[in-house]
């Protein structure tokens, strides 16, 4: 099976063997005591290899499956992620206002726990639901995700879990979070003082259409590299020469800075080849100009991660998951 439609990035990539998962109860299927080679949900997080040897998954369970109508939702894995934000803002569950429009399936939210403008999604996450291969059904609790800055125990334990559902608390009334990127200029230029939760989605989706590509235009997976936390006496000595680099201070000994900024001031942004580039409004993101491979793809990423470290001394780490054979 072509992945290509099945892969943000546009990718093209075939499975050896697929597999469609619509019902639970395909996973007591003995093929399901050990993990397939991808399991595939919205496909917005990947870089994929031309061939995928064994068994690709995808995710295809979906809907609400549980609300008590105070803001307490069960979700099927598979369900779009914006979808189901759009959903609870509709029915006046605030919170994830700042996680509108990001592409993706509810199930792999947790995964790499998808962060946004001050949010992030285990912020609102009781239980992940999953399948754990050769035990059985089994719920997580916030504690067991080990949720961190684009990360989690999925993350780092790829190949026991597969999610099934995600439960999500929205019941508790939060404070807006409007100090993040450009959502108070946004609301500025609406002359909205006294913003909603609707109001800030409304900013944040402006916000990201004016610097993120539709990828069903312009193929690409969000930021591709992560944000580097550096120890604070090396930002320091780049602030000394780069009075301009904002920074995100993580505690008393590092910092995060955006490694978008760092492409750009090296000279990268809306560079590369015919094929694959960064893209001109948002150095972090990378774009199929037309025709990429993974391959293409893998190879500017080491370019530009070549050329960041020389120039900043900083090592990008890939955020996007490669999947696939490289060699
Ligand atoms: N910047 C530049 N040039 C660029 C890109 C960025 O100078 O080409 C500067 C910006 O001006 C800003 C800073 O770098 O001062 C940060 O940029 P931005 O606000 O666009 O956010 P980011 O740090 O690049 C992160 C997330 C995004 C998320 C935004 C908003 C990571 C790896 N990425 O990007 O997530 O939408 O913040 O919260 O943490 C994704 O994961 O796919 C994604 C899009």
């Amino acid at each position: 099976v072509d992945l290509r439609r099945f892969n943000t990035f546009g990718l093209p990539a075939v499975a050896e063997r697929f597999l469609a998962l619509t019902d639970e109860a395909q996973l007591t299927d003995p093929l399901f005591r050990q993990a397939p080679d991808l399991v595939l949900g919205g496909g917005s997080n990947l870089l994929l290899m031309d061939e995928l040897p064994g068994l690709t998954v995808h995710v295809q369970l979906s809907g609400v499956t549980w609300a008590d109508g105070k803001g307490r939702y069960r979700v099927a894995a598979g369900t779009d992620w914006n979808q189901f934000v759009r959903y609870t803002l509709e029915q006046g569950h605030s919170g994830m206002e700042n996680l509108i429009l990001i592409p993706g399936t509810v199930g792999a939210s947790p995964v790499q726990n998808i962060g946004a403008y001050g949010s992030e999604v285990a912020e609102f996450i009781t239980t992940v639901h999953a399948w754990e291969y050769g035990v059985g059904a089994v719920d997580l609790s916030p504690a067991d995700c080990a949720f961190g800055y684009r990360d989690s125990r999925f993350k780092r334990e790829p190949g026991r879990y597969l999610i099934t559902a995600v439960s999500f608390d929205l019941s508790e009334p939060r404070a807006l979070k409007l100090d993040y990127g450009a959502i108070r200029t946004e609301l500025e230029l609406r002359q909205i003082d006294q913003p909603t939760a609707s109001d800030v989605a409304a900013a944040v989706t402006a916000i990201r259409r004016s610097k993120l590509p539709d990828w069903f235009f312009l193929g690409n997976s969000g930021s591709f590299f992560k944000n580097p936390v550096v120890p604070r006496p090396q930002y320091e000595a780049l602030h000394e020469q780069y009075t301009d680099l904002p920074a995100y201070p993580i505690d008393d000994t590092s910092v995060k800075l955006p490694a978008g900024w760092l492409i750009d001031r090296a000279g990268l942004r809306g560079t590369g080849t015919p094929r694959v580039g960064t893209y001109a409004r948002q150095a972090l993101v990378l774009v199929n100009r037309g025709g990429a491979t993974g391959r293409d793809v893998l190879a500017f990423s080491t370019q530009v991660q070549e050329t960041v470290a020389a120039r900043f001394g900083v090592q990008l780490e890939r955020e996007v998951q490669l999947i696939g054979r490289c060699d």
